[in-house]
């Protein structure tokens, strides 16, 4: 996402670049899970994160949480959570001697659904229900969810004994799903550093980080991301690459033996904003595709789903999107 000297960066655009440095900054030798945080904030969609333990997945999304204006609220999955811990409930006031509805966490702007995958089924559908409609039923009565409305989901790859698996059908909800993996030797002497500093600077604490966006201007950075250019080839190149996962066959008799079920218009979409996203950070005006194949892995990895034949052969999403990337001619 490097900037192209020639064109003036609006001064919205120059508060993002300023976010993401600031990000970078807290967050070392991971700049694609801030990019990807940045532009499913741009894009309006919601984040599948997964990656080890202490890879600062919780740190990344308070961070981007206290430079926006924006509540942040964080709910630990486990076996015995309930819808209505997510929702909230109709309460009992004996003082008034009515229900009343009581908001629950999904109430906030920034919410991070930690290791979502040791939640039942039941819990999880709340969840993805809340992020496709952006609004939830309770009762007979339906709340809407606030406008800026994000949810940053984790999921651990390891230990995965008591856990239940995210009903595939449903994972398409997550605009992206970004893997993390440990930081480079550099990196982590760095994050050794900042946590040095960070414990010598306890007993005199910063003041919390300014905000650097109101959520006015989210909403207007939203509305000039979605406003740039994408020429039609673009366009055809998108859709070819989402027909591609459901007719593999065209592509060679290898992408049809291993993908069992393809990606919905939904992966359409979501190529289409979060490459316009991607390009209006990087300062552009329209579309290139290298802004495709920046977000391509993200949006395709949980839409496209293996057979059993490929899972046993030990091949992943991965090797899957870089071999359309190969075979889906670019325009
Ligand atoms: N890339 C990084 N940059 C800066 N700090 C980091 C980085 N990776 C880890 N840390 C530090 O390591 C600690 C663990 O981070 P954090 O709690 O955010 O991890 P997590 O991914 O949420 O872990 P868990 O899956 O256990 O919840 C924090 O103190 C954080 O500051
Ligand atoms: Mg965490």
């Amino acid at each position: 996402m490097d900037t192209p000297e020639h064109s003036p960066l609006s001064p919205l655009q120059q508060r993002c670049g300023r976010l993401r440095d600031d990000l970078r900054h807290c967050i070392i030798g991971q700049p694609q899970l801030i990019d990807c945080l940045l532009v499913a904030l741009l894009a309006d969609g919601h984040l599948l994160v997964e990656g080890a333990p202490g890879l600062a997945k919780t740190t990344a999304v308070k961070a981007l949480a206290a430079r926006i204006e924006a509540d942040f609220h964080r709910v630990q999955f486990t076996p015995d959570l309930l819808p209505a811990d997510l929702t909230g409930t109709d309460v009992f006031r004996p003082q008034a001697g009515s229900f009343e509805f009581e908001r629950g966490p999904l109430f906030h702007n920034i919410i991070l659904a930690d290791e979502i995958n040791r939640a039942p089924a039941k819990v999880q559908s709340a969840l993805l229900e809340a992020m496709g409609e952006q609004q939830i039923t309770v009762g007979r009565s339906t709340w809407k969810l606030p406008d800026l409305f994000m949810v940053m989901a984790t999921q651990n790859p390891i230990e995965q004994e008591g856990t239940f698996s995210l009903p595939e059908a449903q994972l398409d909800r997550f605009l992206m799903h970004v893997t993390i993996g440990y930081p480079d030797a550099a990196s982590e002497l760095a994050i050794l550093k900042l946590a040095r500093e960070q414990a010598s600077r306890r007993a005199h604490p910063a003041p919390p980080p300014q905000a650097l966006l109101s959520q006015s201007d989210v909403f207007a950075a939203r509305d000039a991301a979605m406003a740039v250019h994408m020429a039609p080839a673009l366009e055809e190149y998108l859709a070819q690459l989402v027909l591609a996962t459901r007719d593999a066959g065209r592509y060679g008799a290898e992408l049809k033996r291993w993908i069992a079920w393809g990606g919905s218009p939904r992966a359409t979409i979501a190529l289409d904003r979060c490459a316009r996203a991607h390009a209006w950070l990087a300062g552009r005006a329209y579309v290139l595709p290298e802004d495709v194949h920046a977000i391509v892995y993200e949006v395709l990895r949980h839409r496209v789903l293996l057979s059993y034949e490929a899972q046993a052969e030990g091949v992943t999403p991965d090797q899957v999107i870089a071999r359309l990337l190969d075979l889906v001619p670019l325009p």
